[in-house]
């Protein structure tokens, strides 16, 4: 019976079974006594399986002995429990049979030692055969699949939003031009500008940088929704927190406000990650082990804690006064920097920290003026050990007062007609966030570099593979 190794290290489907398993070779060990012991993953869980191969098997000499990490192969046999430690079941094979041959062995990428990330990231197509991607590939769907159980059983719709658009929805500027005109010879129209008459959309196009604004017109219809997909920044921003492309969970409910905003948050933050402790215990204890001490600690923190809520203004005071020097200056009215955001959840706090009402100047057009004319109803959830995890705001919902903030902000107010119809027609209080799915990841993971948790990171100046 073909098997997983999940399944195959869990005792299924019986102990004494013939079961088969295909995978790839992580370790080969010989003993003397004419065994080799031939250690196998296939991705489906943190630990290998041993198959023990005796030179009864007919390919022992001409096969077996000659594997190295990195070949594919099948193998049968019966399954035991195993006397090894750490190992609960073993096969003891009776066939092997070598599906593909590493080419050379000693130049593989992937040997059985732990390699640098540095180097992994190099070798992004070989990377996932690693215990370090693998496990963290795994956590990534857990954490995504989690989302939308949450999302679903919440009573949410999951909304997908287009990746092509033609307005921006941060009104930030920091978006990537989609086009098919010829860039060595562009048309220009009699003011000297670019013509996209004759381009794919007839109208400049860019890649989203947010779902938002096109899931708000669902939600004035459905009440629950949120998009989930890939977002895009042309931020030049050479961080371990920033991605060009990265994926973003956006929720957006109608008839809410800030606080149920906040409380949406909290609850999303902490299933999902009481899903990974429950559902990757052999990962997370990797990670423990080998890359955070304080990474399963942190997530029953965040689990077993409500979160802290705080308003910018106090925030403020509170750096003012802390006993420690800030390279960025801190003022009424600065957009928060990691260094502020690091010290406010970790050490002034201790535990996540929803922040509230940012100054109006620092945040987007769509965010709702609070009645002191000068701060909006936005929130940043900031996290101990990696700063802002989401960003989100009860939204601008009447007509006037968006079109002052989209004038005021100098933002092209006909891009925009569709958005303001949400307004005309039957407007509702209504609010929304966004989790950057990558840096949960690596706050989950205790993986530093967001670079490591998604498979092949878009940087500036990296687009292989
Ligand atoms: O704070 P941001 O820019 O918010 C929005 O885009 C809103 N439209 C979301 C909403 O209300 N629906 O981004 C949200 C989150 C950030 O908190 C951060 O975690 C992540 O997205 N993020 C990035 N992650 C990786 N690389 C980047 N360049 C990121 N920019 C933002
Ligand atoms: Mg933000």
């Amino acid at each position: 019976m073909l098997v997983s190794i999940v399944d195959a290290l869990a005792g299924k489907p019986g102990v004494g079974e013939q079961v088969t398993v295909q995978g790839w070779v992580r370790t080969r060990r010989d003993s003397k006594a004419g065994l080799s012991f031939v250690n196998i993953h296939d991705g489906s869980c943190f630990n290998p399986i041993q198959a023990v191969v005796d030179n009864n098997v007919a390919n022992y000499e001409s096969e077996v002995v000659k594997l190295t990490a990195g070949c594919s192969v099948k193998v049968t046999g019966k399954l035991v429990e195993s006397q090894g430690k750490g190992q609960s079941f073993e096969i003891q094979a009776t066939a092997v049979e070598v599906l593909g041959w590493v080419d050379d062995p000693d130049t593989y990428p992937i040997q059985p030692k732990p390699h640098s990330v540095e180097f992994l990231r190099e070798n992004a197509h070989l990377r996932a055969r690693t215990n370090l991607i693998g496990a963290v590939t795994r956590v990534r769907n857990c954490l995504a699949q989690a989302i939308h159980r949450f999302m679903h059983e919440q009573g949410f719709f999951w909304i997908h939003t287009p990746i092509i658009t033609a307005s921006d929805a941060e009104g930030a500027g920091e978006m990537f031009r989609v086009s098919t005109l010829d860039m060595t010879n562009l048309p220009k129209d009699d003011k000297g500008n670019i013509d996209y008459s004759e381009d794919f959309f007839g109208k400049e196009s860019f890649l989203t940088v947010s779902g938002q604004l096109n899931v708000e017109t669902y939600c004035m219809a459905m009440s629950k929704v949120y998009t989930f997909g890939p977002t895009f920044r042309a931020e030049n921003s050479n961080t371990s927190r920033h991605l060009a492309e990265f994926w973003m969970v956006e929720p957006e409910i109608a008839f809410a406000n800030l606080s149920d905003n906040a409380d949406l948050a909290e609850a999303m933050m902490k299933y999902i990650f009481k899903a990974v402790l429950d559902e990757c215990a052999d990962d997370m204890a990797f990670f423990q082990q080998r890359v955070d001490k304080d990474c399963i600690n942190r997530l029953e923190n965040v689990i077993n804690h409500n979160f802290e809520r705080m308003d910018y203004t106090d925030v403020i005071e509170v750096l003012k006064k802390a006993d420690k020097k800030f390279e960025y200056p801190v003022e009424w009215g600065i957009d928060l920097q990691s260094e502020h955001e690091r010290y406010i959840a970790e050490e002034y706090v201790g535990r996540p920290t929803v922040v509230m009402n940012y100054p109006k100047d620092i945040k987007a057009f769509y965010m709702r003026l609070n009645d002191d004319g000068k701060t909006v109803a936005a929130m940043d959830v900031l996290a101990p050990g990696i700063g802002e995890i989401i960003g989100g705001a009860q939204r601008e919902e009447r007509l006037d007062v968006l079109d002052k903030r989209i004038e005021e902000m100098g933002l092209p107010a006909e891009d925009y007609w569709w958005y303001r119809d949400l307004r005309r027609y039957g407007t509702v209080p209504h609010a929304g966030f966004g989790l950057g799915f990558d840096r949960c990841v690596s706050y989950v993971t205790g993986v530093q570099n967001i670079r490591d948790v998604i498979p092949f990171p878009r940087v500036p100046n990296n687009v292989k593979f």
